[in-house]
């Protein structure tokens, strides 16, 4: 590339740190200079492939889980769901504008960084103050109740009956609760990746993805096992970790002085204070994080309390599952025999229409086609109603037969 091409690409005027629209104008203007080759290059260097796409979970709950995310990325105590909602911020449509700085403030102390010469400032379009009142008002959502004069008469004899299997083959990961107990606590039961046998991609991705530290390079990032020192490249967990507790803890830049500050101290309080989830170890069968492997128990996915799962289809944390009824069956494996009945390996999304048997979304005509056999997407795994999986000590039960599947559907609309 000749010098006046790059000084048509790269403005004079740019700082050591480009801000987010200067950084996309010169992407842009780089584009129009390489070939596609060199750009998906380029494009492979800088990102990680969007390649585990995951079905949105269910919002009831979320506020008295103990770990969030389907793979318990996030530990819900102290200021975590407002770190967890800077983080879906950041994610999503929020504009950052970091910049190095020589001078140590109570937002860099806070956010853990005081002990480099130089710290970064982390202003952001994040409005904590909202986060705060969205959290506050997801406290006091309840999950639905299963509308009998709308989908239907619950058969209450069959659900009896799927209530002891529910007992033998789920309860050991998918605790009741009391959905309108103000105390209520959901632990969030976690199970190895390849116990229970989904789709990996999402929580390989959540140990595995590495990603340019930048100007937070030589930062340090408290982890469960302790410190890690931010290299060249470091682990996303970390450097997500780092944006979202020094997010949270900058004020707001676009407020006056004296409102900046006494705002940003009000609302700190108020977030820490106001949540009763206190910090706890992680229930269920995960790999342990080591100091060789800090993210190890990243590795898993979590069981909840099943409250209200007959409105979120589709189902697993891939939405590979259109409806519970096939949940409740085995995946086709080679060799399987061709009559038997098994999940479906291709369905449409899209639909609003509620399929009251199969407890799901009807599969229409048009919409997109979800397709198991694609990476990231397997519906394969937690075969627990399929004599396929083993139960948390290592036993694997009797497969349920046609008769007891209808009876655990039943029982599973009344939670
Ligand atoms: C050993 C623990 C364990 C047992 C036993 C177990 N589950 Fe699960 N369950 C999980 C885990 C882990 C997930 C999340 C898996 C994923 O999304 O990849 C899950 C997910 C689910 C989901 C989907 C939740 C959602 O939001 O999409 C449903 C429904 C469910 N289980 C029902 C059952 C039923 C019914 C049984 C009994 C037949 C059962 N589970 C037995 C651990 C278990």
């Amino acid at each position: 590339m000749t010098k006046e091409q790059i000084d048509e690409i790269i403005p004079k005027d740019i700082g050591k740190v480009m801000s987010g629209d200067q950084r996309d104008h010169v992407m842009e203007r780089l584009s129009k200079h390489l070939t596609k080759w060199q750009l998906g290059r380029l494009r492979h260097a800088l990102f990680n492939a969007p390649d585990a796409p995951v079905s949105y979970p269910f919002l009831w709950d979320i506020a008295q889980h103990d770990y969030v995310q389907w793979n318990g990325i996030a530990d819900n105590a102290g200021l975590g769901p407002i770190g967890r909602n800077a983080g879906e911020v950041i994610g999503v449509f929020g504009t950052l504008d970091w910049k190095e700085e020589k001078r140590t403030t109570l937002s860099s102390i806070i956010g853990g960084q005081s002990d480099g010469i130089t710290q970064v400032s982390f202003d952001s379009s994040v409005n904590v103050q909202n986060l705060h009142r969205i959290e506050s008002h997801l406290m006091k959502l309840n999950s639905p109740v299963w509308p009998e004069e709308i989908l239907g008469a619950i058969n209450r004899e069959k659900a009896a009956r799927g209530k002891t299997l529910f007992d033998e083959y789920c309860e050991a990961c998918h605790a009741r609760i009391d959905r309108e107990d103000p105390n209520r606590r959901i632990i969030a039961n976690m199970t190895k990746v390849n116990f229970v046998g989904t789709d990996s991609a999402m929580a390989k991705n959540s140990f595995t993805a590495q990603g340019y530290s930048g100007i937070l390079r030589n930062q340090y990032v408290g982890l469960g096992v302790g410190n890690i020192l931010l290299d060249k490249q470091a682990p996303v967990a970390a450097l997500l970790t780092q944006a979202t507790t020094n997010v949270v803890a900058t004020p707001d830049p676009d407020k006056w002085f004296f409102q900046r500050w006494t705002d940003w101290i009000v609302n700190l309080a108020k977030a820490f204070f106001e949540n009763e989830i206190k910090s706890s170890i992680k229930y269920g069968n995960y790999d342990p994080d080591t100091t060789v492997s800090p993210l190890a128990s990243l590795n898993a996915y979590k069981g909840r309390s099943l409250n209200g799962i007959w409105a979120t289809a589709p189902y697993l944390h891939n939405g590979s599952v259109p409806s519970l009824h096939d949940l409740l069956l085995p995946k086709k494996r080679e060799g399987d025999p061709e009559e038997g009945e098994y999940r479906p390996e291709q369905f449409k999304v899209g639909s609003r229409e509620f399929d009251p048997a199969k407890v799901g979304l009807k599969s229409s005509d048009k919409g997109f086609t979800f397709d198991t056999s694609f990476p990231g997407n397997s519906n394969a795994g937690h075969e627990y109603a399929s004599g396929k999986t083993a139960q948390p000590n290592g036993e694997v039960l009797k497969p349920l037969n046609k008769e007891q599947k209808d009876d655990l559907l039943e029982y599973l609309k009344t939670l």
